[in-house]
């Protein structure tokens, strides 16, 4: 075990922890925009800076490992400017169109420039001037909201083995992008949504439909059904405020036929027949001896990571569609 001392306070970590996890053991926030407790350190915000009580070198917390005796300081006046200044710059390279944003109210920079007080823009502003990015149809780059923290990168190739997004250039010319500059929707990318649960701010965000539901649900000749996944039912309502993992399959059913949806159908029972499907197909395989073992998965990112990645276990995939797409037939029929 290691001891030091943060902002006056004794901590006792292990070997091998960062200052930044230190400090949050003793009760200590530091800011930070580039950190995710999922990813590796990647040090590129800088926000996290701290001191060294007697030197005057500035460490950054998130990828400094603890060491016996160390004493940091987290915050001091100085440290206030110094961070102040890193969010007047990073802002003046991202668009200050708040309420028009998907990140509105839950971005991090938006909450970190609020904290530290910024209400101008002392530098010049300069703005990617790279189009959004569609092609894929679910996930949608947006360059010009991009702070270049890395956690897209990070999480696409380290956590996902993907490698469908990169960073391109040098120095302030770099930009995220998918590999080779190709359309993402040409890449590898396999739609997992992991950049966008990363992202701290909208640079990358689902591909928004509400208004094709509401023109949908408008018009006199269009027959309009939903049908709600399961985990839906308990996800939906931490975002009326309920407590995490409360049920509220009634409450949603309701909500949507207030909206004007005529049908409301459940996965559920297209997940009775994807089984009954796997299982057949199955006892199909054993008697007339077929590849085995049988895989599957009711993910659509993680079959195509199989036929992206490991094309050679194509034959053991389940020929079954998912639930998703069972029900959506059966609705259609
Ligand atoms: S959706 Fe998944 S695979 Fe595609 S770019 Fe994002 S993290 Fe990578
Ligand atoms: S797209 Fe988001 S996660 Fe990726 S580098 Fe830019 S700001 Fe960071
Ligand atoms: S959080 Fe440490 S440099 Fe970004």
């Amino acid at each position: 075990m290691i001891h030091l001392t943060i902002q006056g306070i004794e901590v006792e970590v292990a070997e091998g922890t960062t200052v930044l996890e230190a400090a949050r053991k003793a009760g200590i926030r530091i800011p930070t925009l580039c950190y995710h407790p999922d990813l590796k350190p990647f040090g590129s915000c800088g926000l996290c800076v701290c001191k060294q009580e007697g030197s005057s070198k500035i460490i950054r917390a998130c990828s400094t490992p603890a060491a016996e005796g160390m004493r940091i300081i987290t915050h001091d006046q100085d440290l206030y400017e110094v961070r102040r200044t890193i969010l007047e710059l990073t802002m003046s390279t991202h668009p200050s169109s708040c309420l028009m944003c998907t990140k509105n109210n839950q971005c991090e920079l938006q909450k970190l420039a609020i904290e530290y007080g910024v209400r101008e823009q002392p530098f010049e502003v300069r703005l990617a001037e790279d189009k959004k990015d569609r092609s894929t149809g679910a996930v949608v780059l947006d360059p010009e909201k991009c702070i270049k923290c890395g956690r897209c990168v990070q999480v696409c190739q380290g956590l996902q083995g993907v490698y469908a997004l990169e960073f391109i250039g040098r120095g302030d010319k770099t930009t995220m992008s998918p590999a080779a500059s190709l359309p993402l929707g040409s890449s590898p990318c396999i739609k997992c949504g992991q950049c966008i649960t990363h992202c701290p701010v909208g640079a990358i965000y689902e591909q928004d439909q509400t208004n094709d539901l509401m023109k949908a649900i408008a018009d006199p000749d269009k027959v309009v059904a939903v049908q709600i996944a399961p985990a839906v039912r308990v996800a939906i309502g931490e975002e009326f405020g309920m407590k995490p993992g409360e049920i509220s399959t009634g409450k949603l059913y309701t909500a949507l036929r207030r909206l004007g949806i005529d049908y409301v159908f459940d996965t559920n029972f297209g997940a009775d027949l994807t089984i009954m499907e796997e299982g057949y197909e199955l006892l199909a395989r054993i008697k007339n001896g077929g590849v085995m073992p049988q895989i599957t998965s009711c993910c659509p990112g993680w079959v195509d990571y199989v036929e992206e990645y490991y094309p050679e276990l194509l034959d053991n995939l389940s020929s079954a569609k998912s639930p998703m797409m069972m029900q959506g037939d059966i609705t259609k029929t």
